[in-house]
């Protein structure tokens, strides 16, 4: 069973990647949950985190405030498409539960110096820039992580923040840099992969009719999620992103994926947080990750549902 820090900016599908990482503890184990300004400002990544561990039972979980701001560039947030909270749809308490008062990245290189060598594991679903910061700060546990297992970046499906972007990725090249220049083992679910994990109506439904409030929950967030999707990209249904990085810990065999070497763009504007990725091998530099490229979408989806309902 893998250990976990899952850093993320809720967001509902980091909603739904924390209650799957909840749901399956015979998987993994969450140290923490880190929370970092991205889809929304910290405040509010910080208190989402916090809702979705109540909604899932699991109050004692420790969240911690990380950094509110990109390293170099001005925060850029998506309420266009989480709403003004980034949890917008469905009606769940403001969480009683304590913030940590530790800082995020503090939290981070602590764990990683505490832990045995090679077993503690980040899941990135937000801007890097949590991770990035440690690494900075504490180079020396870069090599004591395990693996990273993040969401972002695309190429075949380049864009869906500007033409040549992913968010996660836009919105803090400087950190995503730092982290995919840093050695660590890499696992990359692109938008190529997320692109192919769509709430249908008939997914949603199967939420929908799971006994208990937090399968109500996850189909209000998916609803919700969906408007501006399927609006924008007339698909059957909203790209479910970041639940793809846990479910690629509980069974990697959904996944497919190429080691390849990915660069991030940090200096166009016109193509600022690409990843530039070498999917055909034409440059002799050396992989730095597995960029997954496809996802069996209905046993994701099936995983998914039967997780959720045990919560
Ligand atoms: C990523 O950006 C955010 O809006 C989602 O939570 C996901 O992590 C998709 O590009
Ligand atoms: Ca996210």
């Amino acid at each position: 069973k893998r250990k976990i820090i899952i850093d993320t900016d809720p967001g509902q599908d980091d909603a739904v990647a924390m209650l799957l990482a909840f749901a399956s503890p015979e998987e993994v184990d969450v140290v923490g949950i880190t929370a970092v300004a991205g889809n929304v400002p910290l405040e509010l990544t910080a208190k989402n985190a916090r809702i979705i561990c109540e909604l899932a039972g699991k109050p004692d979980t420790k969240v911690f405030a990380g950094c509110d701001r990109p390293l170099r560039r001005d925060l850029v947030t998506a309420e266009y498409v989480h709403g003004k909270t980034g949890l917008n749809g469905p009606v769940l308490p403001d969480p009683t539960m304590p913030l940590q008062d530790q800082h995020a990245v503090d939290f981070i290189i602590d764990t990683l110096c505490a832990h045995d060598p090679g077993t503690v594991t980040l899941c990135p679903l937000g801007p890097l820039t949590n991770i990035a910061t440690a690494f900075e700060l504490a180079p020396e546990i870069i090599e004591r992580v395990q693996e990273i297992v993040l969401m972002g970046g695309a190429y075949f499906e380049v864009g869906n923040v500007t033409p040549a972007a992913e968010f996660n990725i836009y919105v803090d090249p400087q950190a995503a840099d730092i982290v995919f220049r840093s050695g660590v083992p890499l696992v990359v679910m692109p938008l190529d992969v997320t692109h192919n994990a769509l709430v249908t109506k008939a997914r949603n439904d199967a939420f929908r009719a799971l006994p208990g409030e937090v399968g109500h929950a996850v189909a209000e967030m998916t609803d919700f999620f969906e408007r501006f999707d399927k609006e924008k990209y007339g698909s059957d249904g909203a790209p479910l992103h970041d639940p793809t990085v846990i479910a690629y810990l509980i069974q990697p065999d959904l996944f497919r994926g190429r080691h390849i070497n990915v660069q991030i763009e940090t200096q166009s504007e016109l193509t600022m947080g690409m990843t530039v990725a070498d999917w055909w091998g034409v440059t002799d530099h050396p992989p730095n990750a597995l960029f997954v490229g496809d996802v069996d979408s209905d046993a994701f989806f099936a995983l998914l549902t039967e997780r959720i309902a045990r919560l």
